[in-house]
């Protein structure tokens, strides 16, 4: 039930603190540790390289699943599109283990590359919301994000979820090797929620930006660096399905390729800057954009900020930023389909689990 929330996606945009606060308890011990299934952590110590396989949203929470398992466990992981890797398989390393993330755990096109990987003999981990889908049934092994369920068809909670799961699980895995990893996943974490909620406390603010840059516009472009372009790729996927403006997310180097010609009068242009060692230089991109009329509006993490960034979140861990990063984008997208007069939770064309190839 959506009690007294406009929309679910508003309600469930909302319930993300607590959403990340559940899944620390449901994987704490009775002592405070974090325990995964024992059979898990040994299939990922033990393989040589983790293939995540997913789409959209889940897809963009695999990325970030990336850097996690890289960063934090050292275990090199390759991120894929389903529909993709199902008719362009690469050449597999020796010991290969599939990670499945999905929201609703019957995407046909997962189910596919879960199907053909099985054949092969290959060892799966289904990471969903749904235990006893499809894709949790047929994998070895599943990972609950234990997110509620999730009713608005674009996802908001399921991906914050997806990446909780995935921090928590990286950090683990760095553990049973004896990596020093040098934060506490757990800690991290409860700052993240806090994070989340002061964002979500501050929406009529966002929503007076997305009024703002969005009001009369026909596209617009998300920018970001490293693990900012990954938030800046979800982002985007929120404003076009709800909203239906043609929104597009880039690698703020990579803008000048080609993608600067796009640039005009009042084109807004967001950008994300959460990363210290390129909190320069995607600064220059958006200087670059303004030079050609660009409609701008920074989005920055506490200790990076400057003086005209529009929205300022709190501080969190440096590969935790999406999860706080993602809020205000979230909002920006709900407050600009809700402006537009679109039905928010249910976005045309679109349906909550997408069971054809
Ligand atoms: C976007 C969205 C879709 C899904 C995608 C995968 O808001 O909802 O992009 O993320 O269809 O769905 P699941 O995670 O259920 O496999």
């Amino acid at each position: 039930e959506k009690g007294t929330y406009p929309h679910y996606m508003l309600k469930e945009i909302e319930e993300q603190p607590a959403v990340i606060r559940q899944i620390i308890s449901h994987y704490q011990d009775k002592d405070g540790m974090i325990q995964f299934d024992q059979a898990i952590q040994k299939e990922i110590v033990e393989a040589d390289r983790l293939y995540i396989i997913a789409c959209g949203t889940s897809y963009h929470a695999g990325l970030i699943g990336k850097q996690l398992f890289e960063h934090v466990a050292h275990k090199p992981t390759e991120v894929h599109v389903a529909s993709e890797f199902l008719y362009n398989m690469p050449l597999l390393s020796e010991k290969p283990l599939f990670i499945f993330i999905s929201q609703s755990g019957e995407t046909a096109d997962s189910r596919g590359v879960l199907v053909k990987i099985k054949q092969l003999g290959y060892k799966a981990i289904t990471i969903t919301n749904v235990p006893g889908s499809t894709l949790s049934r047929e994998a070895d092994y599943t990972l609950h994000t234990h997110a509620g369920p999730e009713i608005a068809v674009a996802s908001t909670k399921a991906y914050t979820a997806q990446m909780a799961v995935l921090a928590l699980l990286s950090a683990q895995v760095a553990t049973l090797n004896q990596f020093e990893i040098g934060f506490d996943p757990v800690q991290e974490l409860s700052i993240v929620a806090n994070a989340m909620e002061s964002v979500i406390d501050k929406k009529e603010k966002i929503e007076e930006i997305s009024r703002g840059i969005l009001s009369i516009s026909r596209n617009c472009f998300f920018i970001g660096r490293g693990i900012d372009y990954a938030v800046c790729l979800e982002g985007a996927l929120k404003l076009k399905e709800i909203s239906y403006i043609q929104a597009e997310g880039f690698a703020g180097g990579e803008l000048k390729h080609g993608t600067i010609a796009l640039i005009e009068k009042n084109t807004p242009v967001i950008a994300l800057a959460s990363q210290e060692h390129v909190n320069g230089s995607i600064r220059s991109n958006v200087k670059e954009v303004e030079a050609r009329g660009a409609n701008t509006c920074i989005i920055s993490m506490e200790g990076l900020d400057r003086n005209d960034d529009r929205f300022v979140f709190p501080r969190v861990h440096k590969l935790l930023t999406p999860l706080a990063a993602i809020i205000p984008f979230q909002l920006i997208a709900y407050y600009a389909a809700l402006h537009r007069g679109c039905d928010v939770d249910k976005p045309r064309n679109l349906a909550k689990s997408v069971t054809v190839e």
